[in-house]
């Protein structure tokens, strides 16, 4: 295989799905297919009983076509063309996410029978990859929308995301406040709403440590019982990253190293940069752990590594202070850990006239007994 190209480990997919259904156990996961919309990846989640959280009609087609029942499929994409709707309604999907009345009509214009998740706003404060503001509404849109879903008789539910790669383990407690308050509210004026998802958020394994995932479940069950009591509601979860990162090591090969007179420092340029797969480094938000062939001993100094396409924004990381060994040699491969999640899914299909980011497996036949 050419490089770069990430490698996946099916059977870590598997570790991390059974060790996530234990954390937060009595949930129901729906792997965040945008994370890495890989077929073998989403056959071994379908097998070991996932559900799936889908953005797209082709994402829709892709987990269909894996066999996976549309009675699993949840619509959680809050910005969607009203024709997909009825396409996702016309092949049985019934779960959708809104966060706002507009979009609310357009659900049940197509899908009368909804169940429909109000997502709330949530600042991701302390994640380093964060989806604020873009998505959710506040409590009082929430409210209304809960309401008239309710009256349109349909089940509902609330759903927040606490900003991905999240690494405050109280990020979920005051949102989950938010959905208790919001249940008991609703529930005065129509059906109380039924479920909470708790979105995404758990974290892939980057140069910065986070704890295990199994005290990310403790501190979650900890707010759920702090909030509702023995009366926690039925429970959803859609994890992207965690799934997928640390089963993913990306392979990329040493196109030049270089001094220039201009700046003291090398430069390191790779064959995937930015555009081919490592967009999250943008910001240098998303902090890869880094692995060459030379002794950890070796003498190393700081560098600049940086993409092979002709765009100035394809440095990977400049201020981060990386750094590689002095006798890196063009040709060799620098080997990025923890690469499985959003890489291959946000590639260039050909800028520059690169190819996109390919993709292998390995374990991909080795099948344990369900984990659900
Ligand atoms: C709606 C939705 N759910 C779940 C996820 C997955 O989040 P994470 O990868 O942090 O688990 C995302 C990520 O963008 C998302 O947009």
């Amino acid at each position: 295989m050419q490089t770069p190209y990430v490698i996946i480990d099916l059977d870590i997919v598997e570790t991390k799905f059974r060790e996530l259904s234990e954390a937060l156990h009595s949930t129901e996961l729906c792997y965040a297919v945008k994370a890495n919309p890989g077929k073998p990846v989403i056959e071994r989640l379908a097998a070991l009983g996932a559900s799936f959280d889908v953005a797209s009609v082709p994402e829709i087609d892709l987990v269909l076509s894996c066999g996976v029942e549309p009675a699993r499929i949840s619509f959680g994409n809050t910005i969607k063309k009203q024709r997909d709707i009825a396409y996702a309604a016309q092949q049985g999907i019934t779960r959708f996410t809104v966060d706002t009345m507009s979009e609310l009509h357009k659900v049940l214009a197509e899908a009368p029978q909804a169940e429909v998740c109000v997502r709330l706003f949530h600042d991701c404060e302390g994640a380093d990859w964060p989806l604020s503001k873009k998505f959710g509404c506040g409590f009082a849109d929430a409210k209304k929308i809960l309401i008239a879903a309710g009256n349109a008789g349909c089940t509902t539910g609330i759903s927040f995301h606490v900003g991905s790669q999240q690494r405050n383990l109280d990020a979920w407690l005051a949102p989950l406040q938010l959905c208790q308050q919001l249940i008991t509210e609703v529930s005065q004026e129509t059906v109380a709403p039924e479920f909470v998802n708790l979105g995404g958020g758990y974290p892939g394994s980057y140069l910065d440590d986070t704890p295990h995932i199994s005290v990310y479940g403790d501190a979650i069950r900890k707010s759920l019982y702090d909030v509702f009591g023995g009366n926690t509601p039925r429970l959803m979860a859609e994890p992207g990253r965690y799934l997928v990162a640390d089963a993913g090591t990306l392979h990329t090969e040493v196109v030049l190293v270089s001094e220039r007179d201009i700046d003291a420092r090398r430069w390191v340029y790779v064959d995937c940069g930015v555009f081919g797969g490592l967009a999250e480094t943008l910001g240098e938000s998303i902090r890869y752990r880094l692995h060459t062939e030379h002794d950890a001993s070796a003498p190393a100094s700081q560098i600049v590594l940086a993409g092979p396409t002709c765009d100035s924004a394809d440095i990977i990381y400049d201020k981060a202070g990386y750094f590689l060994p002095d006798n890196l040699q063009v040709g060799e491969v620098i080997r990025i850990a923890s690469t499985g999640a959003y890489t291959t899914s946000y590639s260039a299909i050909g800028f520059n006239g690169f190819a996109p980011l390919a993709q292998g497996y390995i374990n991909i036949v080795a099948m344990k007994e369900p984990a659900v």
